[in-house]
């Protein structure tokens, strides 16, 4: 399922009572594995301290606007161009006015108006607030723009009245923020991926393998659907489970595994070949077990057909990424394949010594067109995760780039 994980979660605070719910909300989105940045109005820092919300999101707290400063470290555009999500909770009536009416009067409305990235707001104010004409006119205006409102929940005020227009609990908060995937990077791409070793059979009980585990497919797999994505995952045997909801076709051989890839591929966006797929197949398979008779035995081979070039040929506005195994030149290498099977991507690892495969870690040398990036050795559900961000990053400007020079 979809989750907040290494999502950019700018946490707006406006000065409301509700603040100091804030911080439990900060503390949940961090445990859901979010980056928080936290931005607090002048009224919300009447409220609570920014120091709070520093100590539990681990970044400094933004608040003013014009502070030369803080635009010294990460700018109020750079802060709004950073955001995969905004979230304002408590909204207090005076935000969701200054919203509703486009203010750039303070960072946090500034931010707003700065940022692409979807807004939800947590209303929290007296019930008569909420009840009134100017604040529901505001509401449904904010609605009209597609900004997201959570709650207000009905009940027991601080105030002591009864109504419409408290905060909803950060629990219930956290539990909206994850069943919409509308603000992940893959909302709605879909992702195919091959993983594992293929195995050619030689005789009923023989094959030719190879030392691929699949682990790197699979937790590719896993990444892409955290991120929004709707993911198809050709497998050849592996000793793993595929995540719930990942479409899994369980292939053997490589021509198995192309002719699966090939049936799934209409409409998929993005394929990712991770699976380690035989160069070269026996040229017969042979009906009986092989006996042992003689002390020599020739096994005459044949080409595979190569799976990346085949669908990039045949799917070329498709954003394809590559792996290559390398013993040594990685780079020149991967270069290379890049070039020759016109890929936008390609992951490179070492191999040298027998590295990499069945193993926990890997590191990973990525290169596309104009630029590449090293990952230093890490745990392989970790890489696959930064792995997959600059996967979808790179997709998503390869398809900024493509709609431009169609229209
Ligand atoms: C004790 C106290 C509690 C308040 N609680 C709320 C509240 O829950 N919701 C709200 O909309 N305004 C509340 N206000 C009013 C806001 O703080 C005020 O409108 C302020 O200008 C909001 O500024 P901001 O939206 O820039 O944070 C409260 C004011 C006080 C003094």
């Amino acid at each position: 399922m979809p989750t907040l994980a290494q999502q950019h979660i700018l946490l707006g605070i406006s000065g409301g009572i509700a603040a100091y719910k804030a911080a439990e909300l900060t503390r949940l989105m961090i445990k859901a594995g979010a980056e928080v940045r936290v931005c607090m109005t002048e009224g919300a820092t009447h409220f609570v301290t920014p120091l709070t919300f520093q100590a539990l999101s681990g970044n400094p707290v933004h608040t003013t606007l014009l502070d030369p400063e803080a635009e010294a470290g990460m700018g109020h555009i750079e802060l709004a161009r950073w955001a995969d999500q905004i979230v304002i909770a408590p909204a207090s009536a005076n935000c969701i006015a200054r919203l509703a009416h486009g203010f750039a009067d303070d960072l946090l409305t500034t931010l707003c108006l700065a940022s692409k990235a979807p807004l939800h707001i947590a209303p929290a104010m007296n019930q008569q607030m909420w009840a009134n004409a100017a604040t529901q006119a505001n509401i449904a205006t904010l609605k009209s723009r597609h900004i997201k409102l959570l709650g207000p929940a009905s009940g027991a005020q601080a105030c002591g009245d009864i109504g419409f227009g408290r905060m909803l609990e950060p629990e219930q908060i956290m539990q909206l923020l994850q069943a919409d995937t509308s603000a992940l990077p893959l909302n709605g791409v879909k992702v195919i991926l091959t993983a594992g070793p293929t195995r050619e059979a030689i005789d009923p009980v023989r094959f030719i393998s190879n030392r691929s585990s699949g682990k790197m497919g699979y937790a590719l797999a896993e990444a892409a659907q955290a991120l929004g994505a709707k993911v198809t995952l050709i497998s050849g045997p592996v000793a793993l489970q595929a995540p719930p909801d990942v479409t899994l076709i369980k292939v053997e051989s490589a021509e198995q595994m192309l002719n699966a890839t090939l049936a799934h591929m209409p409409e998929q966006n993005i394929f990712i070949a991770t699976a380690a797929v035989a160069d070269y197949t026996p040229q017969e398979v042979v009906d009986k077990k092989i006996k042992k008779s003689a002390t020599e035995l020739s096994l005459p081979l044949k080409r595979t057909q190569d799976i990346l070039a085949t669908v990039t040929d045949r799917y070329p506005e498709l954003f394809s990424v590559g792996f290559a195994a390398e013993t040594h030149d990685l780079m020149t290498y991967a270069r290379g394949k890049l070039e020759r099977k016109n890929l936008q991507m390609v992951a490179a690892n070492s191999v040298a010594g027998g590295k990499v495969f069945d193993q926990e870690t890997n590191a990973l040398e990525v290169v596309w067109r104009d630029g590449q990036h090293s990952f230093p050795e890490m745990p392989k559900r970790e890489l696959a995760q930064q792995l997959m961000q600059l996967i979808a990053a790179r997709y998503h400007s390869f398809k900024d780039i493509r709609s431009c020079v169609l229209n």
